[in-house]
């Protein structure tokens, strides 16, 4: 087995350790969720947050010690190998703290030299579903290979987007919508961007626009849906980005961004 396939099989392995970890704390009788906020009224986070993230943390070192992690709430490890695990142990902890049925464990593999994705793992929790993706290989949900929708016609397209946690960007991403909702089918704002990248993978969104995304964010969900025949841009795909990124089924992707970019 190669580098990439052991790595890519340990993230399976390892977001599943996760997934049993967080329904388990949760369902435990004398559980109690502990919530502070981040940088705005927004932006939560819980005990199981920066748990989750230590559990995930120590089952990599323990497979791979020489690789380095860059994580949402414990920042990054530096190894010396050429791989980079890059983890998002809660993705939608607002959908988390409400009981709101969509939130995931994201986790991306990059080679630290190209920063480009070689494997990812998104784990739907409340759906107890898996996407992956191996870079040339294609992209899988629940082990069957997937693929982006078809259309062709923006006016029939249900499309994706979220809202960062800072209210300049909120103001202007409401501006986008009020442009862009008169010539589409539909929104959607489901609360956890790995989610949103995914369904755009597997046909259940048609694309999927959002701003100030962070790696552990996107960059699993990024290789899903370009492993799924769909199309990314904007933004710089390696670091925070705070251009428009713009996920898609390709067909209608100049068409959207040429929408949302007005
Ligand atoms: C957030 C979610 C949300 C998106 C935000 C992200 P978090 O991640 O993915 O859908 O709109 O931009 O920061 O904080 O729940 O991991
Ligand atoms: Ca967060
Ligand atoms: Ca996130
Ligand atoms: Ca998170």
């Amino acid at each position: 087995m190669n580098e990439i396939t052991l790595r890519h099989n340990a993230a399976l392995e390892i977001a599943l350790i996760a997934s049993n970890f967080i329904t388990e704390s949760i369902s435990a009788p004398e559980f109690k969720l502990a919530v502070t906020t981040k940088s705005s009224r927004t932006d939560m986070v819980t005990q199981i947050d920066g748990g989750v993230e230590s559990l995930i943390q120590k089952e990599i070192i323990t497979r791979f010690p020489d690789d380095s992690i860059l994580g949402e709430e414990h920042g990054s490890i530096t190894g010396t190998s050429d791989y980079e695990w890059v983890v998002d142990p809660i993705d939608g902890t607002t959908n988390f703290v409400y009981g709101f049925p969509a939130y995931a464990i994201s986790i991306a593999i990059r080679d630290r030299n190209t920063k480009k994705a070689v494997a990812g793992v998104v784990r739907d929790i409340p759906r107890r579903r898996v996407f992956e993706a191996i870079a040339g290989e294609g992209a899988m949900l629940d082990g069957i290979k997937i693929r982006v929708t078809d259309l062709s016609e923006i006016s029939g397209a249900l499309i994706g987007t979220g809202f960062s946690y800072s209210d300049t960007i909120r103001i202007r991403q409401g501006e986008v919508i009020s442009r862009i909702i008169t010539k589409i089918r539909d929104i959607r704002r489901m609360g956890a961007a790995s989610l949103d990248l995914c369904m755009v993978a597997c046909g259940e969104l048609d694309g999927y626009y959002e701003i100030g995304l962070q790696p552990w964010d996107y960059m699993a969900g990024a290789l899903i849906v370009t492993e799924a025949g769909g199309q990314i841009s904007g933004g710089d795909l390696d670091e925070p980005s705070y251009e428009m990124m713009v996920a898609s089924n390709s067909l209608i992707h100049k068409e959207l961004r040429a929408l949302i970019k007005k």
